[in-house]
């Protein structure tokens, strides 16, 4: 796996009022949950009717990982007076397990260092985002049931991990 302090540079917000950058958005995030809606046995996944149109209206904030030119993967966040809650996280298939989930779960501390409470919700037999966000520090909070009858685990921490940072 690559360093993620490496990828520093490759992360930007990026915004989704523009068309071109939330139609890579778009079919990103399309990919992805494409894979969880499978991994996870869902044959109507919530996140796979959002629009382009939808997305666009979003209120939410965008960090994408580039590469070549072209985003790859991106984590979207809503932040409050003191917490941020990750409303997105997808890796496009054909770039997972490179550790860029990672390196996008630890810029935000960068940009946001007074956000003392950071909340992610997944689904619970989703093993790679389960995994991943414990292997963060996050721990679940509570679990709920979607209308869909999806169990969701809502994970929370105090302060996301600094992934490479030196605690002498
Ligand atoms: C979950 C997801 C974001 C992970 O992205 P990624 O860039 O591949 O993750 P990383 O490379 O940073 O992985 C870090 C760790 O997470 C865990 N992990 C990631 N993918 C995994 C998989 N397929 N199976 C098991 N563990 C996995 C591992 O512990 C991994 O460390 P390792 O590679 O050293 O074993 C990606 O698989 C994805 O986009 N999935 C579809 C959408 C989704 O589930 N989003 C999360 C909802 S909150």
């Amino acid at each position: 796996m690559n360093k993620p302090d490496a990828f520093t540079e490759s992360i930007a917000e990026v915004s989704v009022a523009h068309a071109s950058v939330a139609a890579e958005i778009h079919a990103v995030s399309q990919a992805a949950y494409t894979l969880e809606a499978k991994q996870i046995g869902c044959a109507d996944f919530p996140p796979l009717r959002e629009s382009l149109a939808q997305l666009q209206q979003s209120p939410d904030r965008f960090l994408g990982f580039q590469q070549s030119g072209r985003i790859v993967a991106l984590l979207s966040f809503a932040c409050s007076a003191d917490a941020l809650a990750i409303t997105r996280l997808v890796v496009d298939p054909a770039f997972q397990r490179q550790g860029i989930a990672t390196a996008l779960l630890a810029d935000p501390e960068r940009r946001f260092p007074l956000a003392s409470r950071w909340t992610v919700s997944t689904a619970a037999r989703n093993q790679p985002a389960v995994q991943l966000d414990q292997r963060l520090g996050f721990t679940t909070a509570h679990a709920t049931t979607s209308a869909e009858g999806i169990r969701l685990l809502h994970l929370t921490k105090a302060r996301i991990w600094n992934v490479g940072k030196k605690t002498s």
